[in-house]
């Protein structure tokens, strides 16, 4: 049952509309089709000619895709698949070559707030954190079977969290008496080992925040999987095609910044943003996930 509530607000949406508009016998990939938020905005310029590819790991969300999508006058094919398979996955699909490919990286609001996927440290939900329930290790059986070393690595690692030792020591100390099942009890665990008060919140990010984001990290295998990715754009894209990718922490940043600075070092793409496109004042007010996002686009050469 899709118990998922269908909510997202694309980020960026104005600009991409404008900087990424595809012509109508385009090929645009969008490989987070979330909601169809960004595609919907491609698939507007689309015509008979036009093919639209929407990739997404999340069965509901190309569930609501699906009939977001119907009835456009372009071909659309919506495929379950990780994007780290993009370059088999269209193979297999018969696409050569696209002249966009799109990733809006990380998850959508509607799937912070289904209590199938227990991402979130606001709401009470059983501990689990996979994106695609194909995977087998849930944030539950790492918080409950890495020893401490492991987990403060990976706390710091993936969260960028300094105090992660105190983290993981607090975590190995409550599991001596219990498992840790739920988001709440993993926000108290954090919080007790923190020295703060769950519910009262003095600064704008939550004290679970950046350990939250390390375990999604490891459970969904999230830098290696955009690396892949990565690495696979440049021979999927054809000339002048764009690669725009918008991440929302500096660890995915960085992946992309690397990858389309070597891209260009060795003349496979001009970089059309110098700086990353940030959202707008009023965006960030209306939008407060649109934030931390950063847009980069390239093009193949
Ligand atoms: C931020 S949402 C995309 C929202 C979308 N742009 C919209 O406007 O509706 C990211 C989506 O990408 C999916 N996703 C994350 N990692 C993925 C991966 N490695 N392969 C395929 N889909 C992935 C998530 O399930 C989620 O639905």
């Amino acid at each position: 049952m899709n118990n998922m509530p269908a909510e997202h607000k694309p980020v960026l949406a104005e600009l991409i509309g404008a900087e990424l508009k595809p012509k109508s016998d385009a090929v645009v990939v969008d490989a987070t089709l979330g909601f169809a938020g960004h595609s919907s905005i491609f698939a507007q310029s689309l015509g008979p000619d036009g093919v639209l590819v929407g990739f997404d790991v999340d069965p509901k969300c190309l569930e609501a895709s699906r009939q977001i999508l119907s009835n456009l006058p372009c071909k659309v094919l919506l495929i379950r698949r990780n994007f780290s398979e993009i370059a088999d996955s269209l193979r297999e699909n018969g696409i050569e070559a696209a002249d966009l490919i799109f990733a809006d990286l990380g998850v959508c609001s509607g799937q912070l707030a289904d209590t199938e996927r227990g991402l979130s440290f606001q709401q009470d939900m059983k501990l689990d954190m996979r994106l695609d329930d194909r995977l087998e290790m849930t944030a539950a059986d790492i918080i409950n079977n890495m020893d401490e070393k492991g987990l403060a690595d990976l706390i710091f690692k993936f969260g960028q969290e300094r105090a992660s030792r105190r983290i993981a020591r607090s975590i190995v100390q409550y599991r001596k008496s219990a498992r840790i099942k739920t988001t709440t009890v993993l926000v108290d665990v954090i919080c007790r080992a923190l020295g703060c008060n769950p519910n009262a919140r003095r600064s704008r990010i939550h004290p679970a925040t950046k350990t939250f984001q390390a375990l999604r990290i490891a459970v969904n295998n999230e830098l290696d999987n955009l690396e892949k990715f990565l690495e696979a754009i440049p021979l999927l894209l054809r000339k002048d095609g764009r690669a725009a990718v918008i991440s929302f922490h500096s660890l995915e940043d960085r992946l992309v910044k690397n990858n389309f600075r070597l891209n260009k070092t060795a003349g496979v793409y001009d970089i059309i943003t110098k700086k990353p496109i940030i959202a707008s004042r009023q965006e960030m007010f209306d939008n407060p996930r649109s934030r931390s996002a950063k847009l980069r686009i390239a093009v193949k050469i």
